[in-house]
């Protein structure tokens, strides 16, 4: 069976053009069913639109509060009765109505080592550290801020002269590939977590 993937968007949108490329092989055994974002205008919604899949906003502003907007994104994300959702660069926390309606099936990749460097800073705080090394991390979501269970991790070396961009960068371009080939093995061959510990086939 196809799983059906929900990807959450802010920005730019590059780990979702990642997933859209690599789901349009059938063999991968997933398809983005719709692309959803806090925001409009934003470049991640045109790759979605460029695919022809659908796309919802749910913007905070049009909802009386927060626990309205979380609510609200629940009941949006669930419509497409997603398999894996996939928070790809989305850049608010979710609350209660995400987290328990779609617990253990929500991911999120993160620009850093975790627990090294949460928050939304990460490849700054590496730099400002000072570490040689850092690198991205997918986990799956829960109540924290990018402290659930680690489900992948990679490496990525920090080089001298390193901005805050040109590392977020380097990392970017590796985690695309994890992204994508996390999905691709959970699709495939099937996961349950285990306390801390995230089990693939
Ligand atoms: C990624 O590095 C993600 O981990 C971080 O923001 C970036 C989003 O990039 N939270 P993109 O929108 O997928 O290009």
């Amino acid at each position: 069976m196809t799983a059906r993937l929900v990807v959450l968007v802010s920005g730019a949108g590059t780990n979702l053009q990642a997933l859209l490329d690599a789901t349009a092989d059938p063999g991968f055994g997933a398809q983005v069913v719709a692309v959803g974002a806090d925001r409009d205008g934003i470049v991640a919604l045109e790759r979605a639109r460029r695919h022809t899949v659908p796309t919802f906003v749910c913007r905070l502003a049009d909802y009386p509060d927060r626990e309205g907007w979380d609510r609200g994104l629940a009941e949006l994300i669930g419509g497409y009765q997603p398999t894996l959702v996939v928070s790809a660069g989305f850049a608010k926390l979710f609350g209660e109505h995400v987290l328990h309606r779609f617990a253990g099936m929500l991911i999120n990749s993160h620009p850093s080592l975790l627990p090294s460097f949460p928050g939304l800073r990460a490849p700054r705080d590496a730099i400002d550290y000072g570490v040689k090394v850092t690198g991205v991390t997918v986990f799956m979501v829960d109540a924290g801020v990018d402290s659930g269970p680690v489900i992948a991790q990679a490496a990525v070396p920090v080089v001298d002269g390193d901005d805050e961009e040109t590392l977020h960068e380097r990392i970017k371009s590796v985690e695309r590939g994890l992204v994508v080939d996390t999905v691709r093995r959970m699709v495939q061959d099937g996961f349950r977590v285990e306390g801390r510990k995230v089990l693939i086939g």
